[in-house]
């Protein structure tokens, strides 16, 4: 959709497109399926006949972007030959994943999102943009949006969580961090809202496993992420990997075309996953690459990122009759617009110019901290008495700094990140830190329960440093036990048994499954793969310098049989009860998650009193106001978040039990009395109705405002839609 045309920007807008028509009137056949291939870099650094074939396929216009070089030299190097030495000097497109962060490693997605702080949401993505747009790239492969609500799938870790309304805002804060208000801008890039949709819902958590979910869950799940992201200006769309109902998203036009073009209105490129394109035969709905790019292309994909199926099967596809050359030229014309938006005709070394932006580690350490969730305080441990003499620390995670990366390290050196040991050594000057590895996290070896036994005797207090390595989360890291890896376990044992009071972290990229752990240590803390920052930032909550208040965007497990599990579930004809056998519950294990959506405890203690909704009684069209005194009990000043949720009663599709609509963060000092307020506009209350269309109905609706999605932390009241 082009801008509307008038002012003195349309004079520009104007020249634009008069620009475009006239390259795409002077290029060839190959030179427009050049625009659409995106090259894979990676072995253009490492072998040299691919870089050959690299800067030749440049060179000829026949490769219009490239994906996974980086640094000012190389990409310069391929830009020069593109704008100086193609026959009509179409710059390059160069992307990478910045999942959390490009040289600074923020923490993990899952981890960030628990922050709930759409500021610093944003200012993360500006800080990963700049140095990303320092190494001279200008497209990233993020944001990740996939609602995650199996912590079998690896990919939940790069992901906002379980729920479509913080994806939702994460989204917008995402897009607004990497692109800014002008994607001109050298230290901005374009972002990539992906995997559009429905990955998460892969069968049994399987990594690139076929999904079949409803297409009132894709409308009221799946998609509206991808619809905040648009609704923000997202330059690009990737596609999943993975079909939905027997049609691959790679080719599904109902999607692609008539739901982001046509009903999103979105205007920018649509990008393959990598070698997604060919990947249509493995699907079984092409019979070879002719017939897989094209519908590919047909279905709306602008870019084939790395499968080589654009340039070997387009050519052909238009003899067979396959494709036109006016949905050719279509895609052709939104590559050259993205390129224009980024200003790479004017100014195509502008990336890659500057000097790199200082480290952001004074953010990285903010943002990790932050992103710690308390899981359990059972006895009072925390935060370590200042007189403290002597500490263990045990597990494979105490000094193994370069894990805290996590699963998508972009190009942080592994060399950079703060161990849990440096962090509480630079924070604790005064106490010995006793440290054991006891198991490696290579998963070879025998647990070493005499040393763990002999440092739990010594030590006033230890902490077990446990988990997952890095690359057991992220792409193609389905796991089937989400327990601890290794011997693990048994080391953990031991400092139980020991009579010494333990603290236990957790790193991982997903809840981990471990009752037994969490049911016994006397405080447990969920510390993902915090980044670059890791150490200071688990030394800093340990110390309680810093008040922990991160949540958990996802229900966390008690056993993998519960998976998929979350909040939002729908009520059932026999809802869950723990003392009703022909209920909706396990003979085996209690149907609530270990800890609900939303929990995170801190070192201060705050209630929720007097709930309010004002009117009792609304009309479409207008909006309600919620009001909540928040206090804090404790001595100690702390900050927390407070959600909203919705419960509509009688529906005509049953609605989930609780929805969220809304959060806010609330600082207050010890025994400082504050008040939160929402005004929640009625149409907030629309659902995905039958036709797949939003709909409002009159009728009762609850609203909750609680600490978390557990029954027992939330206020609720009722009001009334009327008709
Ligand atoms: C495959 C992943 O699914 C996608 O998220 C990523 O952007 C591409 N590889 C490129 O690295």
């Amino acid at each position: 959709m082009r801008r509307p045309m008038s002012g003195p920007g349309s004079l520009q807008q104007g020249n634009i497109v008069a620009r475009i028509d006239t390259l795409l009137g002077a290029m060839t056949l190959a030179e427009k399926i050049g625009q659409l291939n995106m090259a894979a870099g990676s072995g253009a650094v490492s072998g040299p006949g691919e870089r050959v074939a690299l800067e030749e396929g440049v060179r000829a216009g026949h490769i219009g972007s490239v994906l996974n070089v980086w640094g000012t030299q190389q990409v310069h190097a391929l830009q020069r030959l593109a704008v100086e030495n193609s026959r009509l000097r179409i710059p390059l497109l160069v992307g990478l994943d910045v999942l959390h962060g490009h040289r600074t490693i923020f923490p993990i997605p899952l981890a960030e999102a628990g922050l709930l702080d759409e500021g610093l949401w944003e200012r993360s993505a500006a800080a990963a943009a700049a140095e990303a747009a320092a190494d001279g790239i200008n497209l990233t492969f993020a944001p990740m949006l996939d609602v995650s609500r199996d912590p079998r799938w690896g990919r939940i870790a790069e992901s906002p969580g379980e729920d479509p309304y913080i994806a939702a805002r994460f989204a917008v804060a995402k897009t607004r961090g990497f692109q800014g208000a002008d994607l001109r801008e050298a230290a901005r890039v374009a972002a990539t809202a992906k995997h559009l949709c429905a990955y998460g819902a892969v069968t049994a958590g399987r990594e690139y496993a076929a999904v079949d979910t409803s297409m009132l869950s894709v409308h009221e799940t799946y998609l509206p992420p991808f619809a905040a992201a648009v609704g923000a200006g997202v330059a690009a769309i990737m596609p999943a990997f993975t079909d939905l109902a027997g049609v691959p998203l790679t080719a599904h036009g109902e999607l692609l075309e008539n739901w982001l073009r046509a009903r999103q209105a979105f205007a920018g490129v649509v990008i393959s996953d990598y070698n997604a394109v060919s990947e249509l035969i493995n699907h079984g709905v092409a019979g070879d690459i002719v017939e897989a790019a094209a519908l590919a292309l047909r279905a709306g994909v602008d870019i084939d990122m790395a499968a080589g199926g654009y340039s070997r099967g387009l050519e052909q596809a238009l003899q067979r009759g396959l494709i036109s050359m006016a949905q050719l030229d279509r895609s052709v014309r939104r590559v050259l617009e993205l390129k224009e938006r980024l200003g790479l005709f004017a100014h195509p070394f502008a990336r890659g110019e500057s000097n790199p932006p200082p480290e952001s580690r004074t953010l990285a350490r903010e943002l990790a901290r932050r992103s710690i969730v308390l899981l359990t305080h059972r006895q009072p441990v925390l935060p370590l008495a200042p007189g403290l003499r002597r500490l263990g620390l045990i597990g494979p995670l105490a000094e193994d700094s370069a894990q805290m990366l996590g699963p998508w390290a972009a190009s942080g050196s592994p060399r950079e990140p703060v161990s849990v040991r440096a962090g509480l050594a630079a924070a604790l000057p005064g106490c010995r830190i006793d440290c054991l590895e006891g198991y490696p996290l290579s998963d070879d070896g025998e647990p070493a329960i005499g040393a763990v036994e002999e440092l739990c005797q010594e030590a006033e207090l230890v902490i077990l440093c446990l988990g997952e390595a890095a690359v057991m989360s992220g792409e193609a890291a389905s796991r089937s036990h989400l327990g601890l890896p290794g011997g693990q376990r048994a080391i953990a044992e031991a400092a139980l048994a020991s009579g010494t009071p333990v603290v236990a972290l957790l790193s991982s990229g997903r809840p981990l499954v471990v009752p037994w752990l969490i049911e016994r240590a006397h405080a447990v803390l969920a510390t993902w793969f915090l980044g670059i920052e890791a150490g200071h930032a688990v030394a800093d909550v340990l110390t309680g310098q810093h008040n922990p208040s991160g949540k958990l965007t996802v229900s966390w497990p008690r056993a993998v049989g519960q998976l998929p599990i979350f909040y939002a579930q729908r009520p059932s004809g026999r809802p869950s009860r723990s003392d009703e056998r022909f209920s909706s519950c396990y003979l085996d294990v209690p149907f609530t998650p270990q800890f609900h959506f939303g929990h995170g405890l801190s070192y201060s203690r705050f209630e929720l009193q007097q709930l309010e909704c004002s009117p009792l009684t609304v009309r479409s069209g207008g909006s309600f106001t919620v009001s909540v005194a928040v206090e804090n009990q404790s001595d100690t000043a702390g900050e927390t978040v407070v959600f909203l949720f919705v419960r509509d009663l009688v529906a005509s599709v049953a609605q989930p039990v609780l929805l969220l609509k809304g959060w806010q963060r609330i600082s207050l000092g010890a025994r400082e009395r504050g008040a939160l307020r929402w005004n929640i506009p009625v149409e907030a209350l629309r659902f995905i109705g039958r036709d797949l269309e939003p709909t409002l109905e009159p009728g009762r609706f609850e609203i909750h405002v609680g600490h978390s999605a557990a029954s027992v932390e939330r206020l609720a009241c009722t009001i009334e839609l009327s008709a």
